[in-house]
């Protein structure tokens, strides 16, 4: 079946069937392979992408739900004025250690400071506690988090 989904302000056109997951059309379809494929199970966060700026995972996401909707990945996210301050401030605190989380990881945090310039601790904790990493970065995602957050305030 055909479909015609918006990925980063441009539209694409698939033909697959309609309960495949977002996640393989972003990868195997349209070869957009910066979203990662973790559990398959919505638990460890890898694929988040944006589906009208709410952090969605894609692997359990079927390509007829997605409609109209707006999708960012992290391919753009750098385009959106929190996703830049969080990729500045990622490469600023050297967050990263395999990467492979942190996709997803930049995706969650981009929609936080998104809809919430200045979160608490709490805020972070509830935000990311779906985006799992096995190289134990999450102190540095806190602090580049906050340090993004800084940024926003001071309007940098
Ligand atoms: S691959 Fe989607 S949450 Fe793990
Ligand atoms: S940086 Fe390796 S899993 Fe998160």
């Amino acid at each position: 079946m055909a479909f015609t989904i918006k990925i980063n302000g441009a539209a694409h056109s698939v033909d697959v069937d309609g309960d495949t997951p977002l996640l393989w059309v972003l990868r195997d379809v349209l070869g957009m392979t910066g979203t990662k494929f973790g559990c398959g199970m919505a638990l460890c966060g890898a694929c988040t992408v944006h589906v009208d700026g709410n952090p969605t995972r894609s692997c359990i996401t079927p390509i007829d739900s997605i409609g109209a909707s707006e999708i960012t990945t992290i391919e753009a996210i750098g385009t959106t004025p929190a996703g830049a301050k969080i990729q500045k401030a990622w490469l600023d605190r050297e967050v990263v250690q395999c990467g492979y989380c942190q996709s997803g990881q930049i995706m969650s945090a981009s929609a936080l400071l998104a809809s919430n310039p200045r979160p608490t601790d709490a805020d972070i904790d509830d935000a990311m506690s779906g985006n799992i990493c096995r190289c134990g970065t999450y102190g540095r995602i806190r602090e580049a988090i906050k340090q993004a957050a800084q940024s926003s305030t001071q309007g940098g």
